[in-house]
């Protein structure tokens, strides 16, 4: 049961994805950057990543919500609220949120874009469920999408390596059963992570100019090591964490559904929840870090293979730039 006062639940109604056509494998990168095939799959555990050659993150976005009406009929002037997860956005402004309203001839919804990078889609499915919850909505779409090779330098393979592009949504809708859809959630900041994961230019502090781009301060910065070691313990943490608020044993977990940033973060994860391997959502292998589309992908990408079923104990878990961090426990709401 949800442990919130509301009346309502929010739960998982449809959802749709949408990766590139373009792969980049591992070879690829042995081809322009020094690296290996080895070392990436042994560090990360990515094989391939896709790759958006033309068009931008509303592009991705726009693909993955007609994927989710083709699949489930979904008409979409019965949606209230539309919610963007991204760190690459169109533009500053208008937001994403905007442009695919329009792309798509959504009259009847209002919507922004949230920014909590790699948590995005957690804390973007949180605000869903606390409009729903609150009783002002009774649809929200929640949308992850990233286009990070716009902001990958290709030339640090640090960096380059590990993300991919990709959209996927996931539509909630108010419940009166309040045993299924989100029940619990725990959301973390720590500002002081700021220094470790970023991209310095463009913003108010570095608007773009002739020297931001002289010092590739348009692209992603990541200091490896020091969000690695956060990374495991909070991604790990909080999903234990939500396991014991909610007395969940490791049997009562259906899935672990974690954000897909490092193959080795995720197995610390799953090691501190007592969970069996074959209950661990993973596709990194395929495409990579894709910021705020890895959880929803995870969760299509299973469906789609048979392995989902209604009333399965999902637990939610990220970690990224912020530092953000965060968990949802989710009951599974479509057979
Ligand atoms: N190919 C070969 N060598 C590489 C490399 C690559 N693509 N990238 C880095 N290296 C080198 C480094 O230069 C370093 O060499 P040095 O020891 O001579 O300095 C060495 O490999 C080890 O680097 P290190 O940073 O210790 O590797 P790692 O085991 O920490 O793995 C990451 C690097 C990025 C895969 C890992 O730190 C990571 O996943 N970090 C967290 C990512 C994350 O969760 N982000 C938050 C969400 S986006």
């Amino acid at each position: 049961m949800s442990n919130s006062e509301s009346k309502y639940n929010a739960r998982i109604i449809a959802f749709g994805k949408y990766v590139p056509d373009k792969v980049l494998d591992n070879k690829y990168f042995e081809s322009i950057v020094d690296t290996t095939d080895e070392w990436i799959t042994t560090r990360t555990g990515i094989k391939e990543r896709r790759i958006l050659e033309k068009g931008a993150t509303s592009d991705l976005a726009v693909k993955a919500i007609q994927d989710m009406v083709r699949r489930f009929n979904i008409d979409l002037d019965t949606i209230e609220v539309m919610i963007v997860a991204t760190v690459t956005p169109d533009m500053f402004f208008p937001s994403t949120a905007c442009v695919i309203m329009d792309k798509l001839e959504m009259e009847n919804t209002w919507g922004f874009d949230l920014s909590a990078a790699c948590s995005g889609y957690i804390f973007a499915a949180s605000t869903a469920r606390a409009f729903i919850e609150s009783g002002l909505y009774k649809r929200v779409l929640v949308v992850g999408a990233d286009k990070m090779s716009a902001i990958t330098d290709y030339t640090d393979r640090n960096t380059c390596i590990l993300f991919g592009d990709a959209a996927a949504c996931t539509l909630f809708e108010r419940t009166e059963n309040k045993n299924d859809g989100i029940i619990d959630e725990l959301l973390y900041c720590d500002g002081s992570g700021r220094n470790h994961l970023y991209m310095l230019g463009g913003g108010s502090l570095n608007p773009a100019s002739h020297e931001t781009v002289d010092k590739k301060m348009h692209y992603i910065y990541q200091d490896g090591k020091a969000v690695f070691k956060v990374a495991v313990i909070g991604m790990a943490e909080v999903a234990y964490e939500i396991m014991v608020r909610n007395n969940l044993k490791p049997d009562d977990v259906a899935y672990l559904v974690p954000h897909q940033a490092n193959l080795r973060i995720i197995e610390a994860t799953r090691q501190r929840m007592g969970i069996d391997p074959e209950k661990v959502m993973v596709n990194i292998h395929k495409y990579g870090n894709t910021t705020a589309a890895t959880i929803p992908l995870c969760l299509v990408d299973y469906y789609d293979e048979g392995k989902l079923k209604k009333g399965d104990n999902l637990i939610l878990a990220s970690f990224g730039a912020g530092f953000t961090w965060g968990g949802i426990y989710l009951k599974w709401s479509l057979d």
